[in-house]
């Protein structure tokens, strides 16, 4: 039985499902959802190439029109040129108001075809299947949906949240190493902000969550789940407290923006970005040395930066982009501070001189 998490949103409430066997019994899923007609399937070529034929297959089984739309892989992929695309594809589809989009992989798939059902025909439904970890436990739930711009990650976008979200545990036995470490950034992070245990059982199944234990992820992926519905359904639009879900990705973003997007994997750079909130966060909100001094060692257990050593990046072009992020007010940036492992703080300011050092500290 795949464990079951629910987002609280009145009318736009729903369930995430989690577990092995989903993907062909997406069909039936999204039939119970109150989904039909017609489908664009949104997936990227190393996804579509192992699982578009089992999704194509359940949901034609459950008399939907299935029409695919298959992206190069990458974040290069989140643009408005692949988008603009999509819109045609959708079109030539046949796609109307009650039809609905699903998007089959990553991140970047999730973010790209969840813009794309915010955005045609002023919004269709869509349908989440993360094939990632860092999809599962994060980007596919919430509903933020976005495309990049030359000048920054993320520019663009819309809430828009989905009908439904399939996480298919069983897909993760085909995703690459590297791929699964950065996901298990996004799950220290949901231990480090909101719960302790969740952080206590890491350190102590280190090896089993590195190897990808099915019966241990299956949980720890909904744990993390039900954090981010918990904190979504309190602030859906990230008034206040949704922007502990940032925890590390002040630096983390800037750090991105300055390897290019390229090299530098997204949950990689929240690990560097945590090392770095870590150390703020012992000097501006008590975090213990101990409690930093566990949060490093767990990240380098799974083979994550716990630091900006020998990362690409120039203290200004990551002041400039620190100051572009959107929870910057006035330019000056606000972080997500942890004053212990399991409670996170948001909008803490720190001096430009504290900031520096931090940068410093964070890149020996
Ligand atoms: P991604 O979508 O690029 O996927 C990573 C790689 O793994 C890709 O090459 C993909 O083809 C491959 N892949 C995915 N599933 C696979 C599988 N089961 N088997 C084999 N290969 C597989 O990257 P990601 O890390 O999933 O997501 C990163 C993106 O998510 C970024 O654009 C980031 O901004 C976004 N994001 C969004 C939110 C949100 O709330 N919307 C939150 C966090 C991150
Ligand atoms: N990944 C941060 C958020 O969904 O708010």
């Amino acid at each position: 039985m795949p464990k079951r998490v629910r987002v609280e949103l009145g009318d736009r409430s729903y369930r995430i499902l989690i577990g092995g066997g989903l993907l062909s019994r997406a069909g039936a899923l999204c039939r119970d959802a109150g989904l039909g007609g017609a489908a664009l399937v949104v997936t990227d070529r190393n996804v579509a190439r192992r699982y578009a034929g089992p999704v194509r297959a359940a949901l034609e089984g459950a008399g939907c029109r299935v029409s695919m739309a298959v992206v190069p892989a990458g974040e290069s992929s989140k643009c408005g040129a692949r988008l603009f695309e999509l819109y045609d594809r959708a079109l030539d589809a046949g796609l109307d108001r009650k039809s609905f989009v699903v998007a089959l992989g990553g991140g970047v798939v999730g973010d790209l075809a969840g813009y794309l059902a915010a955005s045609y025909l002023r919004g269709i439904a869509f349908v989440q299947i993360p094939t990632s970890l860092l999809a599962m436990v994060d980007s596919s739930v919430g509903g933020k949906t976005g495309i990049d711009l030359p000048r920054g990650k993320n520019l663009v976008g819309a809430f828009h949240q989905p009908a439904l979200v399939l996480a298919d545990t069983d897909t993760l036995s085909t995703l690459p190493r590297r791929e699964y470490a950065a996901g298990l950034a996004e799950v220290v992070k949901y231990g480090v902000i909101r719960d302790a245990a969740l952080f206590r059982l890491l350190e102590r199944r280190a090896a089993d969550v590195l190897a990808c234990d099915r019966a241990l992820m299956d949980r720890v992926i909904a744990r993390c789940c039900e954090i981010k519905a918990e904190v979504v359904g309190a602030d859906e639009r990230e008034g206040g407290v949704r922007a502990i879900l940032n925890f590390g990705h002040t630096l983390g973003h800037a750090l991105e923006n300055a390897a290019g997007y390229e090299g530098l994997l997204h949950g990689e750079a929240v690990a560097a970005g945590m090392g770095y909130a870590g150390w703020l966060s012992m000097r501006l909100c008590g975090l213990p040395e101990g409690d930093l001094a566990r949060l490093a060692a767990l990240l380098r257990a799974f083979g994550l930066p716990d630091s900006a050593r020998g990362l690409r990046a120039t203290w200004l072009g990551l002041v400039r982009a620190m100051a572009l992020d959107k929870k910057a007010s006035g330019r000056i940036p606000r972080f997500v501070l942890a004053d212990r492992i399991g409670h996170a703080r948001h909008g803490v300011e720190a001096t430009p001189a504290l900031m520096k050092e931090a940068w410093d500290v964070c890149r020996q």
